[in-house]
């Protein structure tokens, strides 16, 4: 059953681990109704991500539209998917699926975009967790997309934390540096939820083992499997996450935006994305009070976007565990 609330969200997601933990804090949050959920290449193929969003619905017993979108980067060439980070099949090697009957939506992600937003022109708020192609090609398709949409919350990118595939350089805009570059131009209400803070909040495996016990559920059990296998790897790089089992939450973190900003410190910046090169991937940010720079690119043609630079942990974990934990399935 979909549900009414007060922020209809299109979800734009490569499921993936994280994908997976923030899909099931939308749906088990009342104030959030899905509406649809666009899918793009990424944490794996885009066939596998249209596969993974159609079954972890399906699990909960909702029938949100699952449309297909993307397979391949705007420009550059493909890269393998990380099996050794999500599984190969982006839910930490699940050893079997259940049986289910959900079917994809039969339209391309960015039309599919398009299409809703011009049915509810102002009301839908796009979070988009995974590479930007979906939304770049849904701007060409309708250039009014930014006045149609309410906003647009994106898990990508960094400002001054290190990045997670080069030292500058973020993974969903990494992945497609040319489609990113699109979207921070484009002109919408731009909300940036990157490594400055998706690196505060570690989720330990023992909050999801918990979670998977309390509900008894073959949701909640995937997840709970899919996080174990996500949790080792992170707890094999960092040493602060290993000392809790933990993993990063970085796609839950632009759901937790979503329903509490207050917990973020915004700054406000002209983002333009590295798309060649060593930096490839870079998110650069022109910060306020805007100085006159002589390279062009950077004057008052490029829109503003609102960066999270820091958030409350500990509020956001509270928040994550007291939404799943409670009474959705
Ligand atoms: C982002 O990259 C993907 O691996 C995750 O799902 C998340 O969206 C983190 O850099
Ligand atoms: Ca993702």
């Amino acid at each position: 059953m979909n549900k009414p609330g007060s922020f209809k969200v299109i979800y734009d997601t490569d499921p993936g681990v994280d994908d997976a933990m923030a899909l099931y804090y939308a749906l088990a949050h009342p104030a959030i109704e899905v509406v649809g959920i666009t899918t793009t290449f990424g944490n794996v193929t885009v066939e596998q991500a249209a596969t993974n969003a159609l079954y972890l619905c399906a699990l909960t017993g909702t029938n949100i539209p699952v449309t297909q979108g993307v397979a391949t980067p705007l420009c550059k060439p493909q890269e393998a998917p990380p099996a050794h980070i999500h599984g190969a099949d982006g839910l930490g090697n699940l050893r079997s699926r259940l049986s289910t009957s959900n079917q994809l939506d039969a339209r391309a992600s960015a039309q599919f975009i398009v299409d809703m937003a011009r049915a509810s022109p102002g009301e839908i708020t796009l979070v988009a967790v995974g590479p930007l192609g979906n939304l770049s090609l849904a701007l060409k398709l309708e250039p009014q997309l930014p006045q149609l949409l309410r906003e647009v919350i994106l898990m990508g990118g960094t400002i001054l934390e290190p990045g997670n595939v080069s030292p500058v350089a973020e993974a969903n805009i990494w992945n497609d540096p040319h489609a990113a570059d699109d979207v921070f131009t484009a002109g919408w209400k731009l909300t940036m939820v990157g490594l400055d803070v998706t690196h505060r909040v570690i989720l330990p495996v023992s909050l999801f083992r918990q979670i998977a016990a309390h509900h008894q559920h073959p949701a909640t059990d995937t997840l709970r499997h899919a996080v174990e296998f996500y949790a080792d790897f992170y707890s094999g790089l960092y040493p602060h996450v290993a000392a809790i089992h933990g993993c990063f939450g970085h796609d839950v973190l632009a759901f937790i935006y979503l329903t509490n900003p207050e917990l973020f410190t915004l700054e406000t910046g002209r983002i333009r994305v590295v798309t060649e090169g060593l930096a490839q991937g870079q998110t650069i940010m022109k910060r306020a009070p805007f100085e006159e720079h002589p390279q062009a690119d950077w004057g008052s043609d490029t829109p503003l976007t609102q960066v999270c630079m820091q958030v409350q942990a500990q509020v956001c974990k509270t928040i994550f565990e007291r939404t799943l934990m409670a009474p959705w399935l």
